[in-house]
């Protein structure tokens, strides 16, 4: 059965770096959690209990199998999105570790708003570098020595990648670094460059990977002697006095995880993020071809058009560009009459797109295993018309 089946044939969904569009059975594993053992996680000891921890357990591992890392140097912790778990760690941070906070010139405003924030909450210095016509991440002789390095593994625009991953975390580590990967845009299409990652943190978001919404933090059990707990609740203390309290995270290292996970969690969208990793594991050879195929047809089809600028010089399933003397929100809006669901703006990436590239307002397509090959005949003959 086609998993997205529910989707009309005159609707066509091109929105997918926002929110992916969600496989049947991921939706049907959130159902099952609300019919048949709607129950908090962790806690209870009924069956329906016992049932959702199961499965929230096995979802943790899912996501270290996914990037082949160990449970014995890296732990899984739930959030709400990206930008919360971005927020989090640069939070609670022990401000003696951070002599500077780094990002890069292409970031969603996540990361780029929330380093500066940190900047100016301890009046460290921070420095926005440069990336490369590709996405590598241009270090010069830049100093890593107690700086806090966040930056995105593929970007929400033209999906361009941090090549240079690897290197990236080795300098940083050598002078005595901390890295978090924005992997937001990552894991749909990219999930493999994370395989095996030595980065400190990794934080995405489960609904742009075929999820329900949820984030998702990856963290280096290393990284948690670093922190200073400030967002403390239920879930995270072992024992509780009057003056004082004892934090799960920091003797018990099965629960390492309660270290970001204060209160009661979004358990139904754990479980159904277990599935998804399933369901994204499973695709086949002929469903990346299918999509690849789309996503290379479609660029070639807007390269080909005198008046439309693209961003970025390779194709890629996301992808943004601009209509010389046709406003991005009007073609936005029209599209969308025609059934066809594009974002337009500068996606959260204001610095990068307004402020450096000086470029206007964009329409972005972000294609996905969802995208039909009737999907680009439709947006090819609605543009052609428009
Ligand atoms: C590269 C990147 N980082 C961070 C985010 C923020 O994700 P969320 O809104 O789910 O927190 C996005 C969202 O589009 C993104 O594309």
């Amino acid at each position: 059965m086609n998993d997205f089946g529910y989707l009309g044939e005159d609707t066509v969904y091109l929105d997918a770096a926002c929110q992916s569009l969600r496989p049947r059975p991921v939706v049907e594993a959130l159902e099952r959690y609300y019919f048949e053992h709607n129950s908090c996680g962790e806690r209870v000891k009924y069956p329906w209990g016992e049932k959702t921890d199961e499965l929230v357990e096995g979802a943790r591992r899912k996501v270290l199998k996914m990037l082949k890392l160990k449970s014995k140097e890296y732990f899984v912790s739930f959030t709400l999105n990206t930008t919360y778990g971005i927020n989090l760690i640069l939070n609670e941070l022990d401000p003696k570790c951070v002599k500077k906070v780094v990002t890069s010139e292409i970031e969603h405003n996540s990361p780029f708003l929330a380093t500066m924030a940190l900047s100016e909450r301890l009046g460290v210095p921070r420095v926005v570098l440069k990336r490369d016509e590709n996405g590598a991440l241009l270090m010069g002789d830049e100093d890593f020595a107690g700086a806090v390095v966040v930056v995105n593994c593929a970007a929400n625009f033209d999906g361009r990648r941090l090549g240079n991953l690897k290197e990236v975390v080795k300098r940083v580590h050598r002078d005595g670094g901390i890295v978090i990967i924005d992997a937001a845009q990552a894991m749909a299409h990219y999930y493999e460059m994370l395989e095996k990652t030595e980065a400190d943190a990794v934080c995405f978001s489960a609904h742009k990977m075929y999820a329900s919404s949820l984030g998702v933090i990856v963290a280096r059990r290393g990284l948690v002697p670093k922190l200073k707990q400030t967002f403390i609740g239920g879930g995270m203390v072992d024992d509780v006095f009057e003056e004082r309290y004892l934090l799960t995270a920091e003797g018990n290292k099965d629960h390492i995880y309660t270290v970001f996970e204060p209160g009661l969690q979004a358990w139904g969208e754990i479980v159904a993020l277990g599935e998804a990793i399933d369901w994204l594991s499973a695709r086949t050879k002929e469903d990346k071809k299918r999509l690849e195929s789309c996503t290379r047809e479609l660029d070639e089809f807007l390269r080909s058009r005198e008046k439309i600028h693209m961003v970025g010089n390779e194709a890629n399933p996301t992808m943004s560009f601009y209509v010389e003397g046709l406003d991005s929100h009007l073609l936005g809006a029209a599209l969308g009459k025609e059934g066809i669901m594009a974002r337009t703006g500068y996606f959260c990436v204001h610095y990068y797109l307004d402020k450096v590239m000086k470029l206007p307002p964009l329409v972005r397509f972000s294609l996905s295993y969802a995208t039909r090959e009737g999907d680009v005949e439709m947006v090819k003959k609605v543009m052609g018309k428009i």
